[in-house]
């Protein structure tokens, strides 16, 4: 994939209910909605990847990590790197523009989500894939919708089809996980 004018690779991580659901009511992940061999092949990208992309909040949780990261947040003008932590508010910095901010651009580019993260790069960049594992039997029904508004499987598979991403194929992670991979067209 071209952006920039630079051949980049941007995966989206995401594990949900069967109802679309990222986190509960209280922007907790249950250990329902987790599992061992989705969480595997996430790091796993991961330590492959040049830079991750993560939501202020989840950022918090794990700022700990070393890896190259960079947050959107509304709480600074513009942007603010350091080491391998970066800052922007993509209101006053888009995150095209902020990417060749690198003085090595980011080819190999992570998005961990949550929900404005992975709108975010839907509106602002682009998904070459989008790695989607879903916990079958396993409602929510209330909390942090992966995509806001959206609490069905085929409204998610319209939404990526909208954004030019179909369903390559389904992969089972365990005996109650599944994996489908989106790739753009
Ligand atoms: N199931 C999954 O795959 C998955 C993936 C990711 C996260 N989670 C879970 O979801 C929960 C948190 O989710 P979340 O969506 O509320 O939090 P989040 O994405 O981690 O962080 C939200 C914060 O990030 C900033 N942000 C995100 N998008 C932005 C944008 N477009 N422009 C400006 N700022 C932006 C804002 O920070 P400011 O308030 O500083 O403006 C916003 O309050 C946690 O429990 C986490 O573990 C689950």
């Amino acid at each position: 994939m071209k952006k920039n004018n630079k051949n980049v690779t941007v995966i989206g991580h995401a594990i949900i209910s069967t109802d679309c659901y990222i986190a509960d009511s209280r922007g907790s992940m249950p250990s329902d909605l987790r599992s061992n061999s989705d969480w595997e092949l996430f790091q796993e990208d991961l330590n492959h990847s040049d830079l991750v992309v993560i939501g202020r909040a989840s950022y918090e949780k794990f700022s700990e990590n070393r890896r190259n990261r960079l947050i959107p947040t509304s709480q600074i003008n513009g942007y603010k790197m350091r080491d391998d932590l970066c800052f922007f508010n993509p209101n006053d910095i888009s995150m095209s523009q902020i990417l060749l901010k690198y003085n090595t651009f980011p080819n190999k580019i992570a998005v961990a989500g949550g929900q404005g993260v992975y709108q975010l790069v839907f509106d602002q960049f682009a998904y070459s894939e989008f790695h989607l594992s879903v916990k079958e039997s396993y409602e929510l029904k209330e909390g942090i919708q992966m995509i806001k508004g959206i609490t069905e499987l085929a409204q998610v598979d319209d939404y990526m089809n909208k954004y030019g991403m179909y369903q390559s194929d389904t992969i089972r992670l365990d005996s109650n996980t599944i994996q489908l991979k989106y790739l753009q067209s």
